[in-house]
């Protein structure tokens, strides 16, 4: 997450007399937001770690155990868009800052389908496809400069062979905007509003598609502003121009940017928001990070961007959402917060309930216990001890390893990861089931969800 090089967003307009309708409103606000509504969420999948479970695993957990039903991807790992075929999650892949230049011609947009694209789709709901991602705040000019052209010949690309639904954006940090308080002032830095958003905000209303943005109220708090950025009641922070009491910062960083989109008259296209998120844990001494102050955020945020509400300049819109983000990632640098914004530890349990778990009372209650296991291996596990499981589990009389093999049902996607999977839980399944039978040196995992997809069927 490019997050923590976003301008910070200073809150230098706080409005201090609070008016008792203020207060009433965001009582009010804060009620209707407890009223459950079908949740439609997205989350982002970062792997920043060397404790995930393995894709297939992972989607199966989202699909039966939580109501995320979009998930965004921080490149295009094959692995990864397989494991979420036939799960009726839809998923944004993004295409690494580096394939930038050759997207930019046709003939490398081509390509880049045909390798990354036209293997999954339509079995995996491959949705929108992110170029880069925060590419501005890069400052790298080359890649700028092919930013608006790679996002076009996509798209055109994506037209001819045969998949116009796929959507075409690039995230962008809240460091685009050069002016973002009061909301009304927001604009866009200025050397990059005519060349670069124009073309691509034009782009965004021709094909449809939503303009991506990264707010983070997170970055832009201080002490003063801790339950404005959280949604908790407060004395809110007037726009002198537009006479808006904002009462959270989240609508106020939204309308900024609504604020620099309509100065260039693109008003009426629609922001989608790539990520946004809260830690639930920094170092000593950090204010506002807890899981608590995680929990408000979050949730508030999952029921205020679904709610149908809008924010106060574009009333009524709905955004398309993902949290930052689905796991705590443990080989994140930088301070303790960053390797803590995850819903949900490696082993599948909450950090904390959001309301996204299904069949628990929102709040908190116990999942259902597994009724089955399966072995698979440890995210991360590397190529060596992949291989080796495979050797040492295919050797094992009894253990029935064509499925995997050219042809069987398993081959796809021709991965060691995938192959080791099948092959781990072939030997874990037959061996007893016993805890042990699932070590392979330390490199299985045994799990509740069922690995299966498609017509690979794994034993249990
Ligand atoms: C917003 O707050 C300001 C200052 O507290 C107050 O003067 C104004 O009436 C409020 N406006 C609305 C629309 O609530
Ligand atoms: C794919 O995902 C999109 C966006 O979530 C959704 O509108 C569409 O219905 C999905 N398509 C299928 C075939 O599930
Ligand atoms: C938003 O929805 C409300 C309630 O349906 C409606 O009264 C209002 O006119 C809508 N506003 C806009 C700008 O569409």
């Amino acid at each position: 997450m490019a997050g923590t090089l976003d301008t910070p967003l200073p809150a230098s307009q706080l409005a201090r007399a609070t008016t008792l309708s203020l207060l009433i409103l965001t009582l009010h606000l804060l009620t209707s937001y407890s009223t459950t509504v079908a949740l439609s969420i997205g989350v982002n999948y970062g792997t920043v770690a060397d404790d995930l479970p393995p894709p297939a695993q992972v989607a199966a957990f989202l699909r039966d155990r939580t109501y995320i039903d979009r998930v965004k991807l921080f490149d295009c790992n094959p692995d990864m868009i397989h494991a979420f075929a036939g799960t009726g999650i839809s998923l944004m892949i993004t295409a690494p800052n580096g394939d930038i230049p050759s997207l930019a011609s046709l003939p490398g947009a081509r390509s880049w389908i045909s390798a990354n694209v036209a293997p999954f789709y339509p079995a995996t709901n491959i949705s929108l496809i992110a170029v880069g991602n925060e590419i501005l705040a890069t400052a790298d000019r080359n890649l700028i400069a092919h930013l608006v052209p790679a996002m076009r010949s996509l798209s055109s690309a994506l037209a001819e062979a045969g998949f116009p639904q796929i959507r075409v954006s690039t995230p962008h940090s809240l460091g685009i905007l050069s002016t973002s308080e009061p909301p009304s002032s927001g604009r866009f830095r200025r050397g990059y509003d005519r060349v670069i958003f124009s073309p691509m905000l034009d782009f965004h209303r021709r094909s449809k598609t939503p303009f991506v943005v990264n707010p983070y109220p997170y970055f832009g708090y201080n002490s003063q502003t801790l339950n404005y950025a959280l949604f908790k009641p407060n004395p809110g922070i007037f726009d002198p121009v537009t006479k808006i009491n904002y009462t959270n910062m989240f609508d106020a960083q939204m309308d900024a940017v609504f604020s620099a989109m309509s100065r260039l008259g693109y008003g009426d296209v629609g922001i989608a928001i790539g990520e946004t998120g809260w830690p639930s844990a920094g170092d000593p001494g950090q204010v506002g990070v807890d899981v608590e102050d995680a929990a408000s955020y979050n949730g508030n945020l999952i029921q205020h961007v679904s709610s149908g509400k809008g924010t106060p300049l574009m009333p009524n819109r709905t955004f398309e959402t993902y949290v930052f983000s689905l796991f705590n990632e443990n080989l994140k640098p930088g301070p303790t917060a960053e390797r803590n914004f995850g819903l949900f530890r490696p082993d599948f349990s909450p950090v904390y309930d959001v309301g996204i778990l299904r069949g628990s009372i929102q709040g908190g209650g116990p999942l259902p216990a597994p009724a089955a296991k399966w072995c698979v291996a440890i995210g991360g596990a590397g190529e060596t001890a992949l291989q080796g499981n495979i050797d040492y589990a295919c050797s094992t009389a009894g253990v029935d390893c064509r499925p995997i093999q050219a042809g069987g049902p398993c081959f796809e996607p021709n991965t060691l990861e995938a192959h080791a999977n099948y092959a781990m839980n072939a030997y874990y399944q037959l061996a007893g089931r016993h805890d042990f039978n699932c070590d392979f040196g330390r490199t299985g995992l045994i799990t509740s969800a069922d690995p299966s997809y498609g017509e690979c069927k794994y034993a249990a």
